[in-house]
């Protein structure tokens, strides 16, 4: 005989470390707040289905909003022996009204209840990371605006390719960020279905009414097969796809803050708050912020692979395997908006160190392409232009001048085409605002961009 709820048909009590090994509370208690609203819901449903009388109803209501009473003040006593939060909870309930608290599961299954927690908890989750995104977003917006006129080298190859408006990078962030929200925005579609209902894996022969709880959780739709239900973990794996790709772009962007924050580059001034220092070396300030969250993407690729890896091979329904599904998952969610917390307090602190920026632009013959484009105009054909273009740099890098720096006759000497209006071209703000056009970096369209953005997150 055991103590298990489950103890029934065992003649022994459970190995004092499998015990150990097979529980999950240490981690799964985080789920409290969403098994207890599941309970409550399904306690409501089995009274109007004629299941529960309304005293019972009432008592076990009561019960588990005294017992997240006791647990958010810290005085509950979570029993590994009892294995997760579920039979902790249904446990302590019993304890406290006695033999109606056992009546709480009928019509249930730890298999739909557990699947049930999972997706309440994680529609919670995203919620908060779809707000984190938007105010980093925000940030990047008013940094744009601030900055439209602001002109960078753009890069390829990490190479100086043509000039850009410090506006026009950060709203290309802005762009991966609202794809990462649209994502996320989809996959809580598919997070919001309800399994409650599908009891252990084929249904219950209680007369239960899924509506009832499916309003009363909130779900938009009852998953609509009980082997299905408690064994699907798509959901997860499908917010871990989208968590991925979301530190993907928060990795590249630290890795580009990393860059811009060295004496090498000296494109921006991040605040001493973001910063850590050397135990040896006083005069180091390092960026620790972005190379954490490009440090973390790790972890929640990892999430997503572990989880690809957990799934792939599980018969139907539920296996215990599922367990494992919960610490990658935590870990991913709490990454990322930990992650994204992180950069929307920092991006607004973020300065750009103007000269710096324009210098570096001037110096890489960041216009070149602008000369070609120019004597593509005077009617020669683009390879013919390119090629000319070429030996002028040539004799920039040789000479030690940018294009901008020659005379008219020095720039005569690859094509009698180049006259007077040759200078206009080639300076940074000419360059830039050539680029006229929608997505195209002149300031103006930098401008338009912010103000579609702005639309964008008001209408969230
Ligand atoms: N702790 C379990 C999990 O996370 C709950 C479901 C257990 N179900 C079972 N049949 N053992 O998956």
């Amino acid at each position: 005989k055991t103590n298990q709820s489950w103890g029934g048909r065992f003649s022994e009590p459970v190995d004092a470390f499998v015990a150990r090994f097979t529980a999950s509370v240490d981690f799964d208690k985080r789920l409290y707040r969403h098994d207890i609203m599941g309970s409550i819901a399904h306690a409501t449903m089995l009274e109007q289905a004629g299941v529960l009388t309304r005293a019972e109803r009432d008592a076990i209501i009561a019960g588990l909003q005294q017992i997240q009473a006791e647990i958010e003040a810290g005085q509950f006593d979570w029993r590994v022996d009892l294995e997760d939060v579920h039979m902790n909870i249904e446990a302590r309930l019993t304890d406290r009204i006695g033999i109606t608290g056992k009546k709480l599961h009928t019509g249930r299954s730890r298999n739909d209840q557990v699947a049930t927690d999972i997706r309440l908890w994680l529609r919670d989750e995203i919620d908060v990371i779809l707000a984190e995104i938007t105010r980093l977003q925000q940030g990047l917006l008013a940094q744009a605006a601030q900055h439209a006129d602001v002109i960078m080298p753009g890069f390829t190859h990490l190479q100086t390719a043509q000039p850009v408006s410090f506006g026009h990078h950060l709203l290309a962030w802005f762009e991966m960020l609202s794809r990462d929200y649209e994502r996320l925005v989809d996959c809580r579609k598919r997070v919001n279905r309800m399994p409650l209902g599908s009891a252990a894996l084929a249904g219950t022969t209680y007369p239960i009414q899924r509506e009832i709880t499916c309003q009363l959780l909130g779900f938009e739709a009852i998953g609509g097969n009980s082997l299905d239900g408690v064994s699907d973990r798509d959901f997860a794996i499908e917010f871990c796809a989208a968590a991925s790709l979301a530190m993907m772009h928060l990795s590249r962007f630290s890795e580009e803050l990393v860059l811009w924050t060295s004496a090498q580059f000296n494109f921006i001034e991040l605040p001493d708050r973001f910063c850590t220092g050397s135990s040896i070396m006083p005069q180091k300030k390092n960026p620790d912020v972005p190379e954490l969250v490009r440090g973390k993407s790790g972890r929640v690729f990892g999430a997503l692979m572990g989880l690809l890896t957990l799934m792939k091979g599980q018969p139907l329904a539920y296996n215990k395997d599922n367990q494992e599904d919960k610490e990658p998952l935590f870990d991913a969610a709490d990454t990322l908006r930990d992650s994204l917390r992180a950069f929307a307090d920092m991006i607004p602190a973020i300065k750009p160190r103007v000269e710096v920026m324009r210098e570096a632009a001037r110096r890489g013959f960041s216009t070149a392409t602008d000369l070609a484009d120019y004597l593509v105009r005077k009617g020669l054909p683009f390879r013919d232009c390119h090629e000319i273009v070429g030996h002028a740099v040539k004799y920039g890098v040789a000479s030690g001048k940018d294009l901008a720096e020659m005379s008219l006759d020095e720039l005569r000497q690859f094509s009698d085409q180049i006259t007077d209006d040759v200078f206009a071209v080639l300076t940074l703000e000419g360059s830039v605002n050539a680029r006229d056009h929608i997505g195209g970096t002149a300031p103006n369209q930098v401008r338009a961009a912010v103000a579609r953005g702005q639309a964008l997150l008001a209408a969230r």
